[in-house]
């Protein structure tokens, strides 16, 4: 049986195949490496359009005037839609995940490189180009602003001059955490003080799969069918319902599988409602799928964080942290976030130190580029603050003369202070975190590494190596502290037991590759004891699953995991109830066994979950109370993050005469709470790791004075290959969470938040003990490294 087949024991997995938790083969790859995956833009309806959208040439341009009678006059174009047209239906300007607002289609003026002028509909993809081409725009190009720094500037051009009183690029007021005061006096005291300026800069997750939509409108019957790759499928229907005034219940999102998300795929991008507008105007299915330049030119950058900090310590332990932040949100604030962190979760930054005291300001400004930030394998801005504390404590390792390692060692939280409160509020549930670090210093071989170290240098050779310890916060999130646009940050699972004994678990969760059609099967088999292949895990169709708010920020396992581990205990009880009438016991006098329950003290007297479930379908009595069948429901909300972490070591080597950094090996020990399948949880750490290796050595988005896009295509916006990715060397520490249904924590952005600082650390550690550089940016690219070996390293524009 195919099945059993995908999941003989192969390299990496264990001898005995799991009942739960355990290597288990993915069985979604089964169709995935087979190139049997169904995408969106696989999908044809009977009688569908397709759109395309023009985008401006400009960062910031008066419109006008927006011709279409030439590209309505082609063969085969059957609408023009602008901003005029959807002013008609109310739809002009969308609201933003951030409360601002963003213009659909430009009219009034455009406001970055690739913002949306134009929505051409025609019969297939090549007429819909050449009506784009066709469109006559005439523009007033204004000066622009790309750099957060200028951008509040006396004499800056006004961005959102559609803004009633907005007078500069102030996207919102300061935001704080901390406390002012008592940060001052910790900064008196210390006995070091490091201060760096250091950018995250604005980078893009880079799908395979760019975003997209098929929407179907029935005039008929009002119903709107949408097909498209999201992360959030519930809380977009939820979105589309309030600002296109559809009746929330006539609309049905259909997910398929989707050819990455990375946060990418959670924000409404424009292109989505010109085509619902399109569909309801033309009445028959419309399909829209972005280009690659409009993917990385247009939507779901990340990052873009300039931030001043300081970081002190008195006696060789980390005191007190100072930050500063500039964060630049582009020309419309849609950035990811929980409705009262407008900074995101970015004071997590006080990291996994034992800080006396810290104090963060975050600012937002206005510029003329792409809006956002999406959070990229990120909750929220957690991948930002774990870079800056990280590249803060090497910075003041170097500074105050004192191991990185070392220094770590002596402020780390230590185990007996969990629960811990940081001095920004949050309450961290557990950890071990200098047995972690010990575990990657252990397979490093930390103490070799630095005495080869020594022997390189003495030769005129460049070898870095990099650390960084990372905290995060992943599981948005409990009722109680966080919404998105006024919904709670809870998810649901439905779970069905037919009568062979079969299962259905149906979640608001949405994979885009993460394994959840095995994984969350695993949880349902841990504990009914039905084996992984006799469950199905359903998502992806708002009729078919219960509502939740998705996934992102490596959510799924902290809440929907939750969720599926209570809904199964839910029907474990109800399966309680009926063995007990089958064994003619009571249910206090039962035992469970995985799988069965049995009379206590008397196994041999047991009732399996198969037989349970065909008696519960039967003519058979009942206990009472019980219509019969074998389902249950559950919504899970969280009672607090979880708070997974990880030593990540990067050992480099850097070319002297190019600067071409080479990983030679990569570290990582994670620490994620109990795993369910540790296999898929290794797959998670090696992508995060290669998408951190990008971030650091080679992606960015950067713009050139008048604002044009300089990293719109895959050939000059450098994503990483299997080249530049070593071998990674893994190590675990299971620490569980005390407060999960399955004492799991979420593992999935673990890597993008650890990998960036490990590199850029060890990138500068390369430089800073051959040459004394003591910062420098990333992406660390050879010529950005070679600049710094020659003392003239800028920052990214
Ligand atoms: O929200 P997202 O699925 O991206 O992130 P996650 O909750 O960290 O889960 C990523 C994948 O790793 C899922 O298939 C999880 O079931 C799996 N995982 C696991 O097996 N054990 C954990 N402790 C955490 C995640």
């Amino acid at each position: 049986m195919a099945v059993v087949e995908q999941n003989l024991p192969g390299p990496g997995a264990d001898q005995e195949r799991p009942i739960g938790y355990g290597r288990l083969k993915r069985k979604e790859d089964a169709r995935f490496i087979r190139g049997k995956g169904n995408y969106l833009d696989d999908m044809r309806l009977s009688g569908m359009l397709f759109g395309q959208v023009l985008r401006s040439p400009y960062a910031h341009a008066k419109i006008l005037s927006i011709d279409t009678t030439r590209a309505l006059a082609l063969p085969g174009v059957h609408r023009v839609i602008t901003a005029k047209d959807l002013e008609t239906l109310g739809l002009a300007w969308m609201p933003t995940i951030s409360y601002d607002t963003q213009a659909v289609l430009a009219g009034d003026k455009a406001r970055f490189q690739g913002q949306e002028i134009a929505f051409v509909v025609a019969d297939n993809e090549y007429i819909a180009n050449d009506g784009v081409a066709l469109i006559d725009v005439e523009y007033e190009p204004l000066p622009a602003v790309v750099n957060a720094r200028k951008a509040l500037d006396p004499g800056a051009p006004l961005i959102r001059d559609d803004k009633a009183g907005q007078r500069d690029n102030l996207a919102s007021p300061t935001w704080e955490a901390g406390d002012q005061a008592s940060t001052d006096r910790v900064f008196a005291e210390a006995d070091v003080v490091a201060v760096r300026d250091i950018i995250y800069p604005r980078c893009h997750p880079a799908p395979m799969e760019t975003c997209g939509m098929i929407a179907d409108f029935n005039p008929n019957t009002g119903q709107l069918d949408i097909y498209n790759g999201n992360q959030a499928p519930h809380a977009h229907r939820t979105v589309y319902a309030q600002v296109a005034g559809l009746p929330e219940h006539y609309i049905r999102i259909m997910c398929n599988d989707i050819g990455g998300g990375f946060g990418g795929k959670v924000p409404v991008y424009p292109g989505y409602v010109c085509a619902i507008a399109a569909s309801i105007v033309a009445g028959v299915p419309v399909k829209w799928i972005e280009d690659r330049t409009g993917n990385l030119a247009a939507d779901s950058f990340a990052r873009d964080y300039v931030m001043h900090s300081e970081m002190c310590s008195k006696n060789g332990k980390i005191t007190g942290l100072r930050v500063d932040v500039i964060a630049d949100h582009g020309a419309f604030d849609s950035t990811a976030q929980a409705t009262k962190f407008p900074a995101g979760f970015f004071h997590i930054v006080c990291g996994s130190y034992d800080l006396q005291a810290s104090h963060v300001k975050v600012k937002a400004v206005y510029t003329n580029k792409a809006p956002g930030g999406v959070a990229y394998r990120c909750s929220f801005r957690i991948t930002e603050a774990v870079y800056l504390v990280e590249r803060m404590v090497d910075a003041l390792a170097i500074d105050g003369g004192f191991d990185p390692v070392e220094l770590r060692m002596r402020s780390f939280i230590r185990p007996e202070q969990f629960p811990y409160e940081t001095t920004t509020g949050w309450v961290y549930d557990s950890g071990d975190y200098a047995k972690t670090m010990q575990v990657a210093l252990d397979i490093c071989r930390y103490d070799e590494m630095r005495a080869e170290q020594k022997e390189k240098i003495a030769a005129g050779e460049l070898m870095g190596i990099g650390v960084a310890f990372f905290t995060e916060g992943v599981g948005a999130g409990p009722r109680k502290h966080m919404d998105i646009l006024g919904l709670a940050m809870n998810d649901g699972a439905d779970l069905r037991v037919h009568p062979s004994g079969k299962a259905v678990v149906s979640l608001s969760a949405q994979t885009q590759g993460q394994g959840h059609e095995t994984t969350f099967a695993q949880i349902v088999a841990e504990e009914l004891g039905i084996p992984p292949e006799d469950i199905q895990v359903r998502h992806g169709d708002t009729d078919k699953s219960p509502y939740g708010l998705g996934t992102y920020g490596s959510r799924s396992t902290p809440v929907s995991g939750g969720a599926v581990g209570i809904v199964s205990r839910r029907l474990r009880d109800k399966a309680r109830m009926i063995a007990a009438t089958m064994l003619e016991t009571r249910p206090e006098d039962l035992a469970w066994e995985k799988g069965k329950w049995y009379v206590r003290g008397d196994p041999s007297k047991s009732a399996p979950m198969t037989s349970i479930a065909e008696y519960a379908y039967s003519g058979k009595p009942m206990p009472a109370g019980f219509e019969g069948g074998l389902d249950a429901q559950a919504l899970y909300d969280p009672p607090n993050l979880t708070y997974p972490y990880g030593a990540y070591i990067c050992i480099i080597d850097i070319d002297p005469g190019t600067g071409y950094p080479t990983i030679r090996r990569f570290i990582a020990v994670d620490d994620c709470g109990i795993r369910i399948n540790p296999m898929v949880v290794d797959g998670q750490i090696h992508g995060g790791i290669a998408e951190g290796i990008g971030i650091a050595l080679m992606e960015v988005i950067t713009f050139d004075e008048e604002g044009n896009c300089l990293n719109s295509s895959f050939m000059d916006y450098l994503i990483p290959t299997a080249l530049e990715c070593p071998g990674y060397e893994l190590g675990e520490t299971v620490t569980p969470c005390p407060h999960h249904p399955l004492g799991a924590k979420g593992v999935g952005e673990s890597p993008n938040c650890g990998t960036p600082p490990a590199v850029t650390n060890a990138v500068i550690d390369a430089l800073y003990r051959s040459k004394g550089i003591r910062h420098m940016d990333m992406p660390c690219n050879p010529a950005r490294v070679w600049m710094a070996m020659q003392g003239k390293a800028e920052p990214p524009q």
